[in-house]
């Protein structure tokens, strides 16, 4: 006789990743089950998250020393909803006993590594909700009796080659930002995405002494990249490529920083489809295709200084696109086309980086048969409602919802840090309203109360 598999215990949602987004809404999910267990009136969630990488990492790739953070750490994964949170940056940096240091340092912009380190802290204390090494492959539907999807199932690969089987009665997608290639470019021992920056760099030979970068593009990474390798190998010679004829600030002033804030999010989501554009024209320098003033300050002072000693180490290529990578054994070819002169120069580089930026990830490419339910606005993008649940057909009753990927709905915060704890309040709480009633069947408990997830409140 053989014995029907058992169906995997189901939870009240399923995270995919578990970056600063996810682990921000593990902490919400925490926070709720904590206040639940003392207001006993409506059950709490039952979660469970999964990631690919083996450990919390956070754009590793980009921990270049000296890079700092691009919000302030008010804008830390609870703040904004639940100031009273001891998940805060300030509660970090006191169990680190770095407090007083950090209050004289007198900066709202704390080094990335340090930031690093605060996530990671976090992560580590919401650990019991995630399982890492597993990677998320396939999205599968469970219907129920009448025939609608009501859960779903998330297959992950783990690290064995085996796979898991998670059930969710909705899922919350946070998988992030996926580094954006040049079209026809390709990545290879000596082509790199600034992604991977760190990584690449440490898997040189110890012996190698590369003389030549290219660095492509004129955003925050392309400069951090171009200053990194050029304080790095004082011997080496960075070329940098851009079609801007100088790098950009960012403008972070007051009254245009008031994009990222959740009032925003708001406005921009009732926006018709002309306004949404025109905000997004006028503000796309806030976060795109931009750099820091004080970066850049930095790179023409080493590029003057480079003039003085008359030994051009710092070699700024504007007004220029890349024309032809050949790679061969010994190095890649680059030719730089200047397209005010329409003159093409070869530049012998060891290594070329594309620091080209990236796209957010379409959630339908995991969603398998699912996606034929999701509903699209004229452009073929996914609808997504106000509170991030993907608009879907009325065959599908779980709920699938977005951390990043909605810049088209809900504005430019959407990949960023900005407003991950209200979010994370937000979709907490749509969920709590949308589970009222329904069975729990979880193997992680739910606690009794928690009606809102917008501690703080
Ligand atoms: P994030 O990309 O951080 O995490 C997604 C996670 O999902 C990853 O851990 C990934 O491994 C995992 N994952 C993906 N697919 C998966 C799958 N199929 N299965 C399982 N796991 C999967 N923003 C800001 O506000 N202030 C800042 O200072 C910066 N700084 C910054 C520096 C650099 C170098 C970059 C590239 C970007 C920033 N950003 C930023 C923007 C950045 O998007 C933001 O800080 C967060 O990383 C967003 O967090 P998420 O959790 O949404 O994505
Ligand atoms: P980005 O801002 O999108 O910049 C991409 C750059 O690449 C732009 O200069 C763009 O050109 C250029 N580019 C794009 N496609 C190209 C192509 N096909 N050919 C040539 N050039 C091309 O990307 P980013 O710099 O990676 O920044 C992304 C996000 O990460 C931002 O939110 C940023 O703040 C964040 N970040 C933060 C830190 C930090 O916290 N310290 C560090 C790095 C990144 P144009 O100039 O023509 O647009």
């Amino acid at each position: 006789m053989t014995s029907t598999p058992q169906p995997p215990p189901s939870h009240d949602l399923v995270g995919i990743g578990f970056g600063p987004s996810n682990v921000a809404l593990a902490i919400g999910l925490r926070e709720q089950r904590e206040r639940s267990a003392a207001e006993p009136a409506t059950p709490g969630l039952s979660g469970v998250f999964l990631e690919r990488q083996a450990e919390f990492g956070w754009h590793r790739g980009m921990l270049l020393d000296d890079a700092t953070m691009q919000v302030s750490f008010l804008k830390d994964l609870v703040t904004t909803r639940n100031p009273a949170s001891d998940f805060g940056f300030l509660s970090y940096l006191h169990a680190a006993g770095r407090l007083h240091d950090f209050i004289n340092h007198k900066t709202l912009f704390p080094l990335r590594a340090e930031f690093h380190d605060y996530l990671a802290w976090c992560a580590d204390r919401v650990g019991d909700q995630v399982r890492y090494g597993a990677e998320v492959v396939a999205i599968e539907p469970v219907r129920d009796e009448g025939g609608r999807i009501s859960q779903l199932d998330v297959v992950a690969r783990t690290g064995d080659g085996a796979r898991h089987r998670s059930r969710g009665r909705n899922i919350v997608f946070a998988p992030g930002l996926t580094p954006r290639l040049p079209e026809g470019a390709r990545l290879t021992e000596r082509v790199w995405h600034n992604e991977y920056l760190l990584q690449r760099l440490a898997a040189l030979d110890t012996a190698a002494d590369p003389r030549t970068f290219v660095v492509v593009g004129a955003g925050q990474s392309a400069a951090e990249c171009v200053d990194h390798l050029y304080r790095r190998f004082p011997r080496a010679r960075v070329h940098a490529v851009f079609s801007r004829f100088g790098y950009s600030p960012s403008d972070d002033s007051p009254f245009a920083n008031r994009i990222f804030d959740p009032g925003a999010v708001d406005a921009f989501y009732g926006a018709s489809a002309e306004t949404k554009a025109e905000i997004m024209g006028y503000h796309r320098n806030t976060n795109y295709s931009v750099v820091d003033p004080d970066l850049i300050d930095t790179l023409y002072h080493a590029a003057y200084q480079d003039k003085v000693k008359g030994a051009e180490r710092l070699r700024m290529h504007n007004t220029s696109r890349v024309a032809d990578v050949h790679e061969a054994p010994g190095g890649v070819t680059v030719t730089v086309e200047d397209l005010a002169s329409g003159k093409h120069t070869a530049v012998e580089a060891d290594y070329l980086v594309y620091a080209t930026g990236y796209s957010s990830a379409d959630p339908r490419d995991l969603l398998g048969e699912v996606a034929e339910h999701v509903v699209c606005d004229g452009a073929g993008r996914p609808a997504v409602e106000r509170d991030y649940r993907l608009a879907t057909s009325d065959e599908v009753t779980c709920g699938i919802y977005l951390q990043g990927g909605t810049e088209h709905t809900h504005g430019i915060s959407s990949s960023l840090l900005s407003n991950v704890a209200v979010r994370v309040g937000e979709i907490l709480d749509a969920i709590s309203a949308r589970t009222a009633g329904t069975p729990n069947t979880a193997d992680t408990p739910r606690a009794a109360g928690a009606a809102s997830a917008a501690g703080g409140r």
